[in-house]
């Protein structure tokens, strides 16, 4: 029997309990033994829960029970969950989580520290919720030099943008129930501002990469500049609305961004709506490969921190090896990179579009019937940095969003 202890009782954490009861029988036939949650780690007491009686609030209990060899850290935050998670480790425990603030910021160290003392840090619940893709980029997709990862990596950015698209909701609305159903972080800022994409691409692409790409200097921009006009621009064009998290590497240069996009129908990320993520990854031999289900909540998250504490449980003395070392990665300015952008400007076509024209070129030009006072247009490939050239020059910006292009 493999005692194991979890760290928190929120959504997760009472999720872990849900998958570990509900598939008991199998998830102890798959990992070689039976799996006993021992003890449950909270600031609360919840009278009348059968958990109360595994309930324990001092970690010290959990450090110092050599009995426990797995610990599940599903608390979020950088601290106490960084003190504990390197205590358990040092104390000769493995370790798993959901807490990608955590591993974007100190995975490397930890991996490190489970490496040289046979031990495992594993957080496949930290990207993608319950979405298979940690485990694919170190184990499967090894044979391959991956080049680009490019992801709809929230599912309370996902869903709200798919409310306010398919059903014309309000951003407030769609975030109340994004909320509602477990999905967004306690703090929503961190889905809506982007900061949560973020730090999974960071994750991701420093697997994908091997080296540590720091979450803090990816350009992020989330959805809350994203208004019904904006929709009404995208729908006009035959496109969606994603907020994508992506890196590439371009020979021996690396970019990463998080940001809106307009997506045409033909881009394998186009239907990837509600709560669901999808992370396209491109590896120089292997090609194309998509994953993709659901993103977030509280049993699909679950299930992935569960499939982290099997993993564990069959390698109590042995480290699954995978690559992030803890140099770091110089990600090269956007200012470079290019693309097309549709642009809302104040003005009539009529009288303003020849101004447009003098200082973007052709564009192509579309008009909203119901808007008045503004038009749109769409630029042909630009630099950012000769894009917010151009669009200081013209001063009657009132929006703009990138178009995806599909290398
Ligand atoms: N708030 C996150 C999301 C939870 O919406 O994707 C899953 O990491």
């Amino acid at each position: 029997m493999v005692q194991i202890a979890v760290l928190g009782y929120g959504t997760v954490g009472s999720g872990v309990v849900e998958v570990i009861n509900t598939n008991h029988t199998s998830i102890s036939k798959k990992a070689g033994q039976e799996i006993n949650i021992k003890y449950v780690l909270d600031l609360r007491d919840f009278p009348g829960d059968p958990i109360q009686e595994k309930i324990v609030h001092d970690f010290n209990v959990i450090l110092n029970d050599p009995e426990i060899k797995i610990v599940v850290e599903v608390m979020g935050g950088v601290e106490p969950a960084y003190t504990y998670t390197k205590q358990a480790l040092m104390a000769g425990k493995s370790v798993c989580t959901s807490n990608k603030e955590l591993v974007a910021r100190h995975g490397a160290e930890l991996m490190e520290i489970a490496r040289v003392r046979n031990l495992n840090y594993l957080f496949e619940a930290s990207c993608g919720g319950g979405i298979p893709i940690i485990r694919p980029l170190n184990s499967s997709l090894t044979a391959d030099e991956i080049d680009e990862i490019t992801g709809i990596l929230n599912g309370t950015t996902n869903y709200i943008l798919t409310k306010m698209i398919q059903d014309g909701s309000d951003f407030e609305t769609a975030l109340r129930q994004a909320q509602e159903y477990g999905y967004a972080e306690r703090n929503p800022e961190a889905d809506v501002e982007g900061y949560d994409a973020c730090r999974k691409i960071a994750i991701l692409s420093s697997l994908a990469f091997g080296e540590h790409v720091d979450y803090e200097d990816i350009y992020t921009e989330g959805i809350t500049k994203i208004t019904k006009e904006d929709i009404l621009y995208a729908k006009k064009l035959g496109k969606t609305i994603k907020l994508l998290a992506y890196s590439r590497k371009i020979g021996q240069s690396f970019y990463a961004m998080v940001a809106p996009f307009l997506l045409d129908d033909n881009d394998p990320l186009y239907s990837v709506n509600g709560v669901f993520n999808a992370i396209f990854v491109h590896g120089n031999v292997l090609g194309d490969a998509m994953f993709y289900g659901s993103g977030a909540g509280k049993l699909p998250t679950a299930s992935a921190v569960v499939s982290d504490v099997i993993d564990e449980a069959k390698h109590l003395n042995r480290n699954i090896m995978s690559f992030w070392s803890s140099t770091k990665v110089q990600l090269t300015d956007i200012s470079n990179s290019q693309r097309r952008f549709l642009v809302r400007v104040k003005g009539n076509p009529e009288t303003d579009l020849k101004n447009v024209e003098e200082i973007f070129g052709t564009v192509k030009l579309i008009k909203i019937p119901e808007l008045t006072g503004e038009f749109g247009f769409t630029t042909e490939v630009l630099s950012e940095a000769e894009y917010n050239a151009k669009a200081e020059k013209l001063g009657t910006v009132i929006s703009r969003i990138r178009i995806r292009h599909v290398h």
